[in-house]
């Protein structure tokens, strides 16, 4: 069995004789990449771009002094994986500020309108923009915003010979800091890499795409895919975290639905993983992050939609409605979202001001419901029709409507703004309407009396139930890293996002987040109905959403970690983004 597939990069670069090159590493013994690599690029002599590189910064041999061989580099040349290990650059004797210049310098000689470094109107047309949170501004020693996988296979070589740090931002939808960015190398910005290929029962993704524009497209046939319910999110961060979608219910997490991931490996390999080659690297890459490789492509299972859906936003803005929302709430949790698992509700409970009016509680609901190819008079189902006649009022303000599978996540996206500053964090309870009411409360009091008149400030709690149907979705795809598998009832992650503008008050309004965490934690815990997972798409810094999945899990995303990434540069090169627990440096 060949654990490795066909490296798409030699067939692309045209190096016939690099084609033979992947090992079948079933034999080997050593859980390691050790077939041959191929360095050089046809037109491209690595070790004399490492030199320019040193000379053009005065540092003669930091990196080439350490080469296998005089040879290394030269177009077609092959060393073994292992051969990078032996360097031992990864002990990096020397500073990570050298070796991020050495790697970016030597990016904007192989791709000088593709690199850019601090100051150039493209790093700053490139670099914060990128970024939806204020919160994770940072400056890197260059980006570099590569158009095709071989640029990126390219620029890993480098990343790995000079053991430069580097990070990669997707849509950049993440809060926390330094996640997708970092201060030191190369900031790898995947907005270039565009791409959508719809084929027959499946749809190619590149990476650098949002849901809105996939969605588009698949409007355009009539088809509908999971993803995100947010047109501006990215494609990669939210499969990789696994990915809550308009079609949970039915078919688990959005990463449950991929075919086929598209990854470039730290040494620049570039493998399919899928359910037949590599396949504990695509089950490690549903849940595990960032922690793998660069993921390029994704191929997502498609389905017909040719009635479109009947959704829309709903706005509770009556107070007293709150303990009736909460009842259908928790109503549709534990019975509605299984025996209608076509139907998804966002239940969110915000504090926002309101132009006009100012500061107000109000309930924001997404309603939907996927219209079977029977129906005549579409409408939200018996599963929804609680929440939709909660108020006569809302319902006739609402944006319901028979409409194609795209429309509503534009629709929700429509209000995303950038550039404020932004956070998001999580856990997880097991469905109980008192503890929702009560989790309520313990948001509303430490938050709204303290933080509700600052500049720009606006807070959601919001339950998104997942549901024994979502989980056994994933089972029935060969299992997915997030360890819900046991699962026997409804659990619900609880979500909370807030926004605000001045970065004086993020240390009080974090302390309250804190609080709140705590306190709701606590509760949820001596009623018995804390579930410990993290999900990690909306997951606090410290809360690390991997270890949540368990120690089988744990060890699965290690020993994938081992044998695709032996020399350990996401978890050592990559300043941030959420680790496996266990692997050091
Ligand atoms: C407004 C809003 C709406 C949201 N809606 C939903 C929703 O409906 N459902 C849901 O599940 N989540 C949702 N989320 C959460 C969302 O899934 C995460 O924020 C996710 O990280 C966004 O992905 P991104 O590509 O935009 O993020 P980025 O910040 O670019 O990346 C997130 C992480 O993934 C890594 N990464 C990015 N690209 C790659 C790649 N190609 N290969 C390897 N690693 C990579 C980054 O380094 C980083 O660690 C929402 C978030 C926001 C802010
Ligand atoms: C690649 O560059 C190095 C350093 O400049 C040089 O010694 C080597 O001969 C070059 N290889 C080829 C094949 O040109
Ligand atoms: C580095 O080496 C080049 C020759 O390869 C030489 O021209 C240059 O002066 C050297 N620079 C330093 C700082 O030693
Ligand atoms: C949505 O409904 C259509 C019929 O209108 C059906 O063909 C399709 O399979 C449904 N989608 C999913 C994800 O089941
Ligand atoms: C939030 O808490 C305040 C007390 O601080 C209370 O008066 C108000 O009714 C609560 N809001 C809701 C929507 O329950
Ligand atoms: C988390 O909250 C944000 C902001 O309200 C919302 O966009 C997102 O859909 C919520 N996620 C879930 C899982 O409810």
């Amino acid at each position: 069995m060949v654990r490795l597939s066909t490296i798409a990069l030699g067939l692309l670069c045209g190096l016939s004789n690099v084609l033979g090159v992947v090992a079948d590493t079933a034999t080997l013994t050593d859980p390691a990449i050790d077939g041959p690599v191929a360095v050089g690029f046809p037109t491209v002599n690595i070790t004399a771009i490492l030199a320019e590189a040193e000379n053009e910064l005065g540092v003669n041999g930091t990196i080439t002094d350490n080469l296998p061989d005089e040879n290394y580099g030269a177009p077609g040349t092959t060393i073994t994986a292992r051969d990078l290990e032996k360097l031992q650059l990864r002990k990096r004797t020397f500073g990570r500020q050298v070796c991020g210049a050495i790697a970016c310098v030597s990016l904007k000689l192989l791709f000088p309108s593709k690199t850019a470094t601090a100051g150039s109107n493209n790093y700053n047309q490139w670099n914060n923009p990128s970024f939806w949170s204020a919160t994770t501004y940072m400056t890197p020693t260059c980006v570099f915003r590569p158009t095709s996988v071989e640029d990126i296979s390219l620029a890993m070589k480098i990343i790995m010979l000079t053991q430069s740090d580097f990070n990669v931002v997707g849509g950049g939808h993440s809060a926390i800091k330094g996640w997708a960015n970092t201060e030191e190398g190369v900031l790898i910005i995947l907005s270039g890499l565009t791409g959508i290929n719809i084929k027959s029962g499946y749809a190619e993704v590149a990476t650098g795409e949002r849901w809105g524009k996939f969605f588009t497209e698949l409007d355009k046939y009539k088809l509908m895919a999971l993803g995100g319910r947010m047109s501006t999110v990215g494609v990669p961060g939210l499969i990789l975290g696994g990915g809550i979608s308009y079609l949970t219910n039915q078919l688990g997490f959005a990463a449950d639905q991929v075919k086929n991931f598209q990854v470039v490996l730290a040494n620049g390999w570039v493998v399919n993983a899928n359910a037949n080659a590599n396949a504990d690297l695509f089950r490690a890459l549903k849940g595990g992050s960032s922690n793998f490789g660069i993921v390029t492509r994704i191929d997502l299972y498609t389905w017909p939609c040719p009635k479109g859906v009947y959704s829309g936003q709903l706005y509770f803005s009556d107070t007293r409605d709150y303990p009736k929302m909460f009842d259908a709430v928790y109503k549709y949790h534990t019975s509605g979202a299984l025996t209608d698992v076509q139907t998804h509700l966002i239940s969110a409970f915000v504090y926002a001001p309101i132009p006009g009016v100012g500061p107000m509680h109000m309930g924001a609901f997404t309603a939907f419901r996927n219209i079977s190819a029977s129906e005549t008079n579409p409408g939200p189902g018996p599963a929804l029709q609680e929440i939709v006649d909660l108020n006569p009022n809302t319902k006739a303000g609402s944006t319901l409507q028979v409409r194609p599978y795209g429309t509503q996540a534009i629709e929700l996206g429509a209000g995303d703004v950038s550039g404020l500053r932004q956070d998001m964090r999580d856990f997880s309870v097991y469905a109980d309407n008192q503890l929702y009411k009560d989790l309520f409360q313990i948001w509303n009091t430490t938050m709204i009396p303290k933080h509700g008149n600052k500049v720009g400030f606006m807070g959601t709690i919001a339950f998104q139930p997942i549901t024994t149907t979502a989980v056994a979705a994933g089972i029935a795809r060969g299992g997915n890293s997030l360890g819900l598998e046991g699962n026997t009832k409804t659990m619900a992650i609880i979500n909370l996002t807030h926004q605000w503008v001045s970065a004086a008050d993020d240390a009080s309004i974090i302390a309250s987040l804190d609080e709140v965490l705590t306190k709701s934690i606590a509760l949820a815990k001596s009623r018995g109905l804390y579930h410990p997972y993290f999900y990690l798409n909306y997951a606090r810094k410290q809360d690390n959403p991997i270890g949540s999945y368990g120690t089988a899990s744990v060890n699965r995303l290690k020993a994938a970690s081992k044998f695709y990434d032996p020399c350990r540069a996401f978890q050592c090169q990559v300043p941030g983004g959420f680790k496996i627990p266990g692997l050091s440096c």
